[in-house]
């Protein structure tokens, strides 16, 4: 599906293809990003125009992008950005490079529990230390073309992710997902969504059950919008309709994405994921997590060590912009909790499938 200027330098053909045009998360045109606001979806189908690197750490920041990855990638683009806009003014080429980097210190500080956005920061940083003499031009080209780079790759690795965990995934399977972990949240295509979907392309015949994920409904919203527009069967719960859908044998496996993995297999993912990897231990059913390498942060030893963005009670106190609680009522909002390698039944990443993860096995992945 091919739109005039919309294609990504880099991007494949056959990746354009495997897209849909409205699914695309973010796209650059006109030396600018445009990025899906995913706030005003499935209402709306508006791109916000990103002329400078704040304005994407903007984006971030009030979650017009989300999702590990995705977040990621647009801070890739930001520093991209950064690069142009320095063009414009009259700096030594050290001062060229520090305006860089002060914008990729702006863009890490946007939320910090997904450690695939500092990954793509330092991703970026590698390309600027590999090309000392680089000229700003040359800079500014590079740059442009390693977000690219890294955005067509995130598809890649995901479409390699959904072909290894669709193993996973029986005929006629009953599968519960958290969030969004779809091609919205992603480069395209999706870590846990992505395995459904593979799974749904190779003929088999699995019913989705989506949990609405308060407080901001990504599942509702996206995770529900992906579905329908790829025509996969799914159905909506409220999220404490879990528990009672795993004693009703509704459910044969849940499957969702990760924000950050600990050394150890902790895993950090949206607020809820935690109580449904306790219930689907209880009810014996198995517990999967999909997420690319990047996602592994082997600095951190533990769940312990992972910063866990709190977000404004407002969210909590209201519903879609309707006062609920009693106004100035005290809420607490983290966005993520984390769960227990201990609960995971396998980790499904692009290098293979690890069965109850744990720091050997993770380490013999990475290295
Ligand atoms: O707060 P969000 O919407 O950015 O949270 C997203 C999630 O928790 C996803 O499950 C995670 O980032 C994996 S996305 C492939």
């Amino acid at each position: 599906m091919r739109r005039n200027g919309t294609l990504l330098e880099g991007l494949t053909e056959e990746t354009m293809i495997n897209k849909k045009e409205n699914m695309e998360t973010m796209f650059w045109r006109d030396a600018s990003l445009y990025i899906l606001d995913q706030r005003l979806l499935p209402q709306k189908k508006e791109y916000i125009a990103c002329h400078d690197a704040s304005a994407v750490a903007e984006a971030i920041c009030n979650m017009s992008v989300r999702g590990a990855p995705a977040i990621g990638i647009a801070a890739a683009f930001g520093m991209a950005l950064a690069a142009q806009e320095a063009m414009k003014m009259d700096f030594s080429p050290d001062q060229y490079r520090a305006y860089i980097r002060d914008a990729a210190d702006n863009l890490a500080r946007t939320r910090p529990t997904a450690v695939n956005l500092t990954w793509a920061l330092d991703r970026i940083e590698e390309w600027l230390r590999g090309n000392e003499n680089a000229s700003r031009k040359e800079i500014m080209d590079g740059l442009r073309k390693e977000a690219s780079k890294i955005l067509v790759e995130d598809i890649e690795i995901n479409r390699r992710m959904g072909k290894r965990g669709s193993e996973l995934v029986p005929e006629r399977a009953a599968i519960l997902t958290h969030c969004n972990a779809g091609a919205l949240a992603t480069g395209g295509y999706g870590t846990a969504l992505g395995v459904i979907r593979t799974a749904v392309e190779q003929g088999k015949k699995i019913h989705v059950y989506i949990d609405e994920t308060r407080p901001l409904l990504q599942g509702a919203r996206l995770t529900a919008f992906e579905m329908k527009e790829e025509g996969i069967a799914a159905t909506l719960i409220t999220d404490n309709c879990a528990g009672y859908m795993m004693l009703q044998q509704n459910i044969d496996l849940i499957i969702v994405g990760a924000d950050r993995i600990a050394a150890n297999g902790d895993t950090a993912n949206k607020i809820g994921t935690y109580s449904l990897a306790v219930l689907a231990d209880f009810h014996s059913i198995p517990f999967y997590i999909a997420a690319p390498l990047s996602t592994i942060d082997n600095t951190i030893e533990s769940g312990k060590d992972i910063v866990i963005e709190q977000r404004e009670p407002s969210e909590v106190t209201t519903f879609l912009g309707l006062q609920t609680a009693p106004k100035g009522f005290a809420a607490f909002n983290p966005a993520f909790d984390v769960t227990p390698a201990s609960l995971i039944t396998a980790l499904i990443t692009e290098r293979g499938v690890i069965n109850k993860p744990d720091r050997q096995k993770i380490s013999r992945l990475l290295y």
